[in-house]
């Protein structure tokens, strides 16, 4: 493969954003943009990467440090031109050089991979796109035959070059010895006094090299950045490969989301970090799902938060259940309503139906706990387990205090507190006896 120098303007102050944190900083689904881009460009192997900083460098800097990333402080904004030139120094002389923004953050790695192979000796690449509205782009202007000769921005346009609807998305590819001659060559003597780098185009139609345009495959790659709009292309992509959203406009994906085939999402869920889902599970409304797994054939009812876990193939979680770091269901499982579940296993089968904390705890196959049962973990400095062997019976509202273990069948009394080890297949009634008091007065209010 060609050697390959990504030069990313990321200076500008961003404006329109009423914020202190630089404009590359800002998130989009839970990743910063100038992050999508470096995604972007480490998806295509190692390559190096020169980020151009300005508003807020040390913060930039701070974030994207990496062995293969070099930052050039523009310390004033006098272009786009004069911020690649800045970038010379640091370039491989034998590189094809392609310049992205760090506020272009949805350019998808394909359209890198489209723009390079158009690159030679005598071709460079632009990617430019058709737009209804081309306001305030770079406009594409071209000769009879339909070669690309220069761009001309919005403020130095005529009215008829403003007619034209082929806009400049400023990415661009060249050989990088061409692009460290002609850079010197582009003058501030515009409408905006700035160095344009689209001059770069007429440059190198004067140095008789092709200038040869690439399209992305949506508009929306280079268009200006909107969460709403990403997060409509997020839901295309997931409804095409076999999820159905109730209401795509109600679905957050603030990370990374795989997901099987007809599988169902009700409305207002969120998908945080690295989440897996199987085939056929049902999520209902208002879950939120953080770096888990989900297996097949899963039912996730309304108002679950998951977190951290692993859900096996046909469980049953919810609804109003919490499962919270650690939490590994095994298939046939049930975890229902105010159950909280954190570093346990729940092994095949078993159940946890009502109103119940279990933490640090592992339990065999078929287990029931019943309603209102705690598991007792932490004494006040130190988290202690509970290990509930197979076919093991928790009575309703008992405290299993930790470390405890249950053997394989032991059932425990409704009520207990368990301190100490059941044997296999024994009952344990950790609770005082029932005493019925004969004519027992009740109290009654006392004046005064
Ligand atoms: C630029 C293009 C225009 C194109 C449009 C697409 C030029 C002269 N014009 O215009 O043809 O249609 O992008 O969005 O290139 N930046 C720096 N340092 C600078 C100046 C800019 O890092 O000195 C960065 C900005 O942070 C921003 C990007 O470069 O990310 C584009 O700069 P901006 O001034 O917004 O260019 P446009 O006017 O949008
Ligand atoms: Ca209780």
């Amino acid at each position: 493969m060609t050697k390959v120098n990504f030069v990313i303007l990321a200076a500008g102050k961003g404006t329109r954003m009423r914020s202190a944190l630089p404009k590359v900083l800002h998130k989009l689904s839970g990743r910063s943009m100038l992050g999508h881009v470096v995604a972007a460009v480490e998806s295509l192997g190692e390559a190096k990467k020169i980020i151009v900083t300005g508003h807020g460098a040390e913060q930039v800097e701070q974030q994207f440090k990496s062995p293969t990333t070099i930052f050039i402080q523009q310390k004033k904004q006098l272009g786009t031109g004069h911020a690649v030139h800045m970038a010379v120094p640091e370039l491989c002389s034998d590189a094809v050089v392609i310049v992205l923004y760090g506020d272009v953050p949805l350019i998808r790695p394909a359209t890198i991979q489209k723009i390079l192979a158009v690159v030679t000796e005598s071709t460079m690449g632009l990617l430019t796109i058709n737009l209804d509205q081309p306001t305030g782009y770079g406009r594409i202007v071209r000769n009879t035959s339909g070669d690309i000769t220069e761009i001309i921005e919005q403020k130095d346009a005529s009215a008829e070059q403003l007619k034209i609807t082929e806009v400049n998305t400023g990415v661009l590819a060249l050989q990088s010895s061409q692009l460290r001659d002609w850079l010197p060559k582009i003058t501030n003597n515009n409408a905006q006094g700035e160095y344009y780098l689209t001059d770069l185009v007429a440059i190198a139609r004067e140095a008789g090299i092709e200038v040869i345009s690439v399209n992305p495959e949506s508009a929306t790659e280079v268009e200006g950045v909107n969460h709403r709009v990403h997060q409509r292309q997020l839901a295309e992509v997931l409804m095409e490969s076999g999820t159905s959203l109730a209401d795509p406009a109600r679905f957050d994906q603030r990370g990374e989301l795989s997901a099987g085939t007809d599988n169902f999402i009700d409305i207002n869920c969120v998908f945080n970090g690295s989440v897996t889902i199987g085939s056929n599970v049902s999520i209902g409304a208002n879950c939120q799902i953080s770096d888990s797994t989900i297996g097949d054939g899963v039912s996730i009812l309304p108002n679950t938060i998951i977190e951290s876990s692993v859900v096996g193939d046909r469980a049953v979680v919810g609804p109003f259940a919490r499962l919270r770091p650690g939490t590994e269901m095994g298939s046939d499982t049930k975890v229902g309503n105010f159950v909280e579940t954190k570093k346990t296993l729940v092994g095949k089968g078993s159940k946890i139906n009502h109103l119940s904390y279990v933490g640090d705890a592992q339990l065999g196959e078929n287990v029931n706990i019943g309603a209102g049962t705690i598991t007792c973990n932490y004494d006040g400095v130190s988290k202690h387990k509970t290990d509930l062997g197979d076919g093991v019976f928790v009575g309703s509202n008992s405290t299993l205090v930790a470390p405890i273990k249950v053997d394989k069948g032991g059932f425990i009394a409704a009520g207990s507190t368990v301190t100490t080890k059941v044997p296999s297949d024994s009952l344990a009634v950790g609770r005082a006896k029932q005493r019925n008091i004969k004519g027992w007065k009740r109290p009654t209010k006392k004046e005064v």
